[in-house]
């Protein structure tokens, strides 16, 4: 690799370092095998003499002009993630480098748009990234630029760009061509016309690719075995199969001789007729493509490039189109552009994705999936049920029953409609076809917030592709630049960008009174570890004085680690992973005074990139304290966040002195999402930072390299598995907190048995006057969890054991709803006597005397995503009736003030938009 890298000696004292990134040898490609690749990468040899040329170039007076085909800088916001092959591997460490090393100017191509892009390193260089398009595709452009380098301490650059029409007639090897071919739009290279003729080229390519590959094969079950495990997928899903006594009714085996007969039959079907599949893909692209997105016409490029339409509303095939225009056509201003500005307004509403999803059921599911596959494909019962086998007895008998019912049409659309009439009219589920699930699970989780998230990721691919405005306007043609080399460039410093600590969470140490744990990150070129830290009277007077305050101790931890998020984020799945290096800073803060107020900033001592100032609050172990409790903050938009932050602000100007924040999981929605860690985090910084946030692991922070640990350090648990979550506990005050991890299980889907021999050491060892649990899948809920399966099994180990334990409050999440109960014992109300106390101005007429059993609350979600309540007919059936259900739309948080003997509750809903607080409901407990 990197062989092609070589040096020029130029005119004038400048020097060309011609960077060689492609990836076509063994030893950096991933399959190991000679094929072609996009992506272009450095070798550490090449990236080493790279910068050893351009330091000693630039030290004896040369001036380095470097020159590789794959961007140092995007040239659109999302270019490094979501389209991240036109970008070098690791390109940020590799600008960083070169320019620091003197290199002021690199040319490159790749990605075919006409366009300067720049970047100012830690250290305050500057380096611009030229791309130029290509002259033999669209949109046909070269350019000219002349360096200058006579201006001691600048390098200077005119730059002009001129059309292939510009230089016509060219004569090439004695021939002339009058009029050598010019491409009018981008898609044109491809198939046609426009985005939707890329669309097409796309579906075109994979078409020629897996076609002959599957026929090739040997049919579409050959080719998906040798591409994957299935049987052991399968296995792994069926855990052995299902069993009466010892004999296997149905297995792995059943379903892959199910699967390969089903194959057999798509084989028939479909790819004996490729044509037919084509027609199906162009019909569902043609009517997704046809979505009107705007009430105003798409007009600008009707006449130069013949697509859009005076008389209806722009579709969203008119958004892509144009949007390849601004980005690849790079003469044009989307600014006077009424429909791409309405376009961005429009997805603002969540309204766009509704529509696209009526369009994917209507075409994909309704059309292709029940009207085609279903009605095509014949289920085959007996083809999972060899003859001879245990299950074979049973399925002749249902299979001669539907033989008869449906005439010999055994058709999985009337096989399935059967089912559902007959189980529907036993009463044994609720729905009638297969559509009123679909309906039924859409209509709980594609909440209109969720929607939102998909219009907020389609505004932000438009308006990326669409609008460019560095360092220039209109793609950067005739500017001139102008690069100073003394590195004295302004360094732009945010947490969003990571040279500020960024995702700062803020823990209690092994002692709440006196220690505390910062962990944040930052980019990975950032590597110091520092804080600065003294008492806030000493601060006020002082200022940071550079000393420690007196038996503070401090140590220090920099790993570095990968994160990653998707580079399409469509709430329900993620598509093109993104990884990268980030370090991850650790800071353990012991000998605190307790009752103390500390002011405090962390950072990177070296580079001077320190955060904003927050304070720590120490413990002062006395027997009265309020803290807050918030759940399910979960969502998908950086406004969706500031929306939380909101609440949060709002929950702090209600309760100034409140002492943490609980959190009962489901930070994010997607826990493989960086980018919405780091929102949860740094919406909130100046929050958070002067506040402990002590969470539970939900579901949706369950995998991967973004499990809770990986976010908060924590100070103390036993040794588990901490993929999925982590159990722990922590005392404050006169008050002992129990956090669960509802992700691990056992066998049964209760809670594991580890983590209840643990719960029952831990709690049993507890001397404190009031025990609280969290955990994120709530035990008693009116959500649509209440019937899951793990929260039945977790509710029977918990209800006899939390009063047993002497839990007094259970704090829950996962339902997004509001409820809470009486004190509950062995899945009843506990018997106690009710008197009226008062704390803070506020009346508890029911307040709880010595109750022997337990509360458990859900305080609803405090984002954006609240669900629906179940009818009490349903949860009737299964425990107690809460004493308070609240249909909250709105975000919830909980606050409880603990003072000696008594607990008090209160809920609050928040109005988003003016942070007015409504309470919802409240509670008390008297320990007599
Ligand atoms: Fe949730
Ligand atoms: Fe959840």
């Amino acid at each position: 690799a990197g062989a092609l890298s070589y040096l020029a000696e130029l005119p004038n004292g400048y020097r060309l370092l011609a960077m060689d990134g492609g990836k076509y040898s063994p030893d950096n490609t991933v399959k190991q095998e000679y094929s072609h690749e996009t992506a272009g990468k450095f070798s550490n040899s090449v990236m080493d003499w790279a910068v050893e040329q351009t330091e000693k170039a630039t030290q004896d007076g040369y001036t380095v002009i470097g020159m590789t085909h794959w961007n140092f800088v995007p040239h659109f916001t999302r270019e490094i993630n979501t389209f991240k092959d036109f970008c070098v591997v690791d390109c940020e460490n590799v600008r960083d480098r070169l320019a620091d090393a003197g290199m002021k100017y690199v040319f490159t191509g790749h990605i075919h748009c006409h366009d300067i892009a720049s970047y100012v390193t830690d250290n305050g260089s500057i380096i611009y990234d030229v791309a130029t398009s290509s002259l033999i595709n669209f949109p046909n452009y070269y350019r000219v630029m002349t360096l200058d380098n006579s201006r001691e301490g600048h390098i200077t650059a005119t730059d002009k760009t001129y059309s292939v029409d510009d230089v016509l007639p060219v004569t090439c090897n004695g021939k002339t061509y009058p009029q050598p071919i010019r491409y009018t739009t981008f898609g044109i290279n491809f198939t046609g016309n426009g985005a939707k003729s890329l669309a097409f080229g796309f579906i075109d390519h994979y078409a020629e690719v897996y076609l002959p590959a599957i026929e090739a094969a040997g049919g579409l079950y050959n080719f998906l075995t040798t591409q994957m495990d299935l049987e052991g997928i399968f296995n792994d899903l069926l855990k052995g199969g299902i069993k009466i006594g010892s004999l296997n009714v149905f297995g792995t085996k059943n379903i892959m001789s199910f699967i390969k007969e089903l194959c057999g039959q798509i084989d028939q079907a479909y790819l004996a007729n490729p044509q037919k599949v084509y027609d199906m893909a162009e019909e569902l692209l043609d009517s997704i493509l046809n979505i009107q997105i705007s009430d105003v016409p798409c007009t600008k490029f009707m006449d130069e490039y013949g697509f859009g339409n005076p008389n209806k509303g722009g579709t969203l095939e008119d958004a892509a189109s144009s949007a390849l225009l601004y980005f690849y056509g790079a003469a044009y201003d989307p600014a006077d552009d009424v429909f791409i500005q309405d376009c961005y307004k429009q997805l603002e509403t969540g309204e766009i994705s509704a529509k696209l999803l009526d369009a994917l059921i209507d075409k994909l599911l309704c059309g292709i999936v029940e009207n085609e596959l279903l009605s095509t494909l014949t289920l085959n019962l007996s083809s999972a049920f060899p003859i001879g086998t245990f299950g074979s007895l049973l399925v002749r008998g249902v299979d001669t029953f539907l033989r008869i019912m449906l005439l010999g049409k055994m058709s999985y659309m009337n096989v399935i409609n059967v089912g559902f009439r007959v189980l529907h009219s036993l009463g044994i589920i609720e729905y009638k076809t297969v559509n009123d699930i679909l309906y039924h699970y859409m209509d709980e989780y594609l909440t209109e917030s969720q929607m939102q998230m998909v219009d907020g990721e389609l505004q932000s691919i438009l308006s990326s592709l669409c609008e460019d405005n560095t360092p220039g306007k209109l793609m950067d043609m005739n500017v001139t630049l102008d690069a100073r080399t003394a590195n004295d460039y302004t360094v732009e410093k945010s947490a969003d960008n990571l040279r500020l600590p960024s995702n700062v969470s803020v823990t209690f140490g092994k002692d709440a009174s006196t220690s505390r744990i910062i962990s944040w990150f930052t980019k990975h070129s950032i590597e110091g570890t520092d804080i600065q830290i003294t008492t806030e009277a000493n601060y006020k007077q002082n200022g940071f004085t550079g000393s420690m305050p007196n038996g503070v101790t401090v140590s220090k931890k920099v790993e570095t680690v990968n994160r990653q998020f998707p580079g399409i984020d469509l709430g329900v799945i993620g598509f093109l992973p993104y990884t990268f290096e980030v370090n991850r800073h650790t800071l353990t803060i012991n000998g605190l005074k307790p009752g103390e107020t500390y002011r405090y900033r962390i950072g990177d001592a070296k580079t001077g990139f320190w955060s904003d100032t927050a304070t720590i609050t120490t413990a002062d172990n006395s027997d009265e304290f309020t803290f807050l409790h918030v759940s399910d903050c979960q969502c998908g938009l950086e406004k969706q966040y500031q929306n939380w932050a909101k609440v949060l602000d709002s929950a702090f100007t209600k309760y100034p002195n409140a002492a943490f924040l609980l959190n009962s999981g489901d930070h994010v929605d997607h826990g493989d999402n960086f980018n919405q860690w780091k929102w949860m985090f740094n919406a909130n910084a100046p929050r958070l930072m002067s506040t402990v946030m002590m969470s539970a692991a939900g579901n949706h922070e369950a995998k991967g390299t973004n499990a809770l640990v990986d976010n908060f350090v924590f100070a103390d648990y036993p040794t588990q598995d901490t993929e999925e979550g982590v159990y722990y506990s922590f005392d404050y005050n006169n008050a002992h907190f129990i956090v669960l991890n509802s992700n691990n299980l056992n066998e049964n889907n209760g809670l594991s048995d580890d983590q209840i021999e643990w719960l029952k050491k831990d709690a049993s060892q507890s001397d404190k006057q009031w025990n609280i649990v969290m955990l994120h899948k709530a035990v008693y809920s009116n959500g649509s969890h209440y019937d899951d399966d793990d929260v039945i099994a977790i509710r029977k180990q918990l209800a006899t054991l939390m009063p047993q334990l002497g839990i007094d409050v259970v704090l829950q999440g996962h339902d997004h709803v509001y409820l809470r109960t009486a004190a509950l014992n062995k899945n009843r109300v506990a018997r106690y006597e009710t008197l009226t106390t008062n704390y803070g101005g506020l009346s508890y007429p029911n307040t709880m005397v010595n109750p022997n059993g337990t509360v458990y609350v859900i305080d609803a979600c405090s984002g954006v995503k609240a669900y629906k309540t179940k009818s009490v007919s349903a949860t009737d059936k299964l425990f107690p009736r809460a004493e308070a259900i609240v249909d909250a739309d709105y975000p919830v948080y909980g606050a409880i003030t603990v003072k000696g003997n008594q607990l008090f509750f209160n809920a609050y809903g928040v109005d988003m938009n003016s942070g007015a607080q409504t309470p919802i409901d409240s509670f008390a407990i008297l320990k007599k």
